[in-house]
């Protein structure tokens, strides 16, 4: 038998739910088939760069936090080791601390680390990996935009969340004729909005895949306003925008020291507003935000995390270091994680657009 190790544990990137089903399989079946015990740090990869944020994990801590959502170990998207905000006089500057990332896990006697997280926890993970460190790595995000897996644990909570804010938007809608208009994140994927507004019955669905013509909404609002039920929802996603024009950005990659991303919202007023002066119809903007990260895990993403945690256990005994876990076709499996960089977008020719628009569901093109 192989000889039980001890590996470090971290939730980097947004929280979403199931990072705690995941923690729980992980290390339960870590101690109980393999021996293995575990090192718990805290706020992703801030935990290897400042003092005092590791602590053990064992399978006590693990009790009672499936149905919890967040992460037991605090989370950051700004801790990147290769680009690390460091406070130099009144402002920040990014600084290369991947080195002592590196050393801090040699004083820690980790024998690897799992790191769980999105695209860029993973990237993060792939670039450590190259710099010799023993690392696997678990997707999760509620975007589903990772190309390496079909789908990401999160994304199943957060459908269920806009699908029920959508049916209880309806009663607004429906009551006063008007045009709702619901905000959904989901970055520069329109997953969340597509699959949420099909299952949620949006009117109108708008992604950041398919750039959209206000001529084509006003067209598709005109004809629902004949019946005597005029209302409309129109299901937006954060990163979609007018035909010509620009995504909605609240923040600059600028602004966020350590993360070379930018902060969408605001796309769902920016709508609203070229509809405003063209339609009678009141229109209201629902930005549901970060409700849709939270909570409780439903019970298929509690699954596929527990399976996650479970799997990468096989990783580590295989050696399998620099890969991730993976779901492909049904049965998880081990990738590179080189294959976190590759982002995956809603195919505007796929099925699930194509019969959306046999049904009537207008896509704004
Ligand atoms: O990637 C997950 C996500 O929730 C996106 O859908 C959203 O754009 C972003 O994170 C929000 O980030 P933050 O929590 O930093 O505001």
């Amino acid at each position: 038998m192989a000889r039980p190790l001890r590996l470090g544990v971290l939730t980097g990137g947004g929280d979403c739910p199931g990072l705690n089903a995941l923690i729980r399989g992980l290390v339960r079946r870590g101690v109980y088939e393999f021996g293995h015990s575990f090192v718990g740090i805290e706020n992703g990869y801030m935990g290897l760069v400042e003092p005092e944020l590791v602590r053990p994990l064992g399978v006590e801590d693990t009790r009672g936090i499936l149905p919890k959502g967040g992460t037991i170990l605090g989370t950051s998207n700004k801790a990147n080791p290769f680009a690390y905000p460091v406070r130099e006089g009144t402002g920040w500057v990014d600084r290369d601390v991947s080195d002592q990332v590196l050393r801090r896990c040699q004083e820690l006697r980790l024998d690897g680390l799992v790191a769980i997280g999105g695209d860029g926890t993973l990237s993060i993970a792939s670039q450590l990996a190259a710099k010799g460190l023993k690392v696997v790595g678990c997707p999760k995000t509620i975007d589903n935009d990772l190309s390496g897996t079909d789908q990401t644990f999160g994304f199943d909570t957060a459908r269920l969340i806009v699908t029920e804010a959508l049916d209880r938007l309806h009663s607004t809608a429906e009551s006063h004729d008007r045009v709702m208009v619901v905000e959904i994140m989901g970055r520069h994927a329109g997953f969340l909005t597509l699959d949420s507004g099909i299952a949620g019955g949006a009117d109108l669905i708008l992604i950041p895949e398919i750039p959209y013509r206000v001529t084509s909404l006003l067209d598709t609002l005109k004809r629902r306003a004949t019946r005597r039920r005029s209302f409309s929802i129109i299901a937006i996603s954060e990163g979609a925008y007018p035909e010509g024009g620009a995504l909605s950005v609240l923040a600059e990659a600028a602004d966020i020291p350590g993360r070379g991303v930018v902060r969408l919202g605001g796309s769902g007023k920016v709508c609203a507003d070229l509809l405003a002066s063209h339609i009678d119809a009141e229109i209201r903007v629902t930005v549901l935000g970060h409700l849709q990260r939270g909570g409780s895990p439903s019970a298929a993403d509690r699954l596929l995390a527990t399976r996650y945690g479970c799997k990468v256990l096989d990783l580590v005994r295989d050696g399998d270091w620099g890969h991730m876990v993976a779901l492909r076709s049904n049965e998880i499996v081990s990738v590179p994680l080189s294959e976190s960089r590759k982002e995956r977008r809603v195919d505007p020719q796929g099925e699930l657009v194509r019969f959306a628009r046999s049904m009537g569901i207008g896509f704004g093109d």
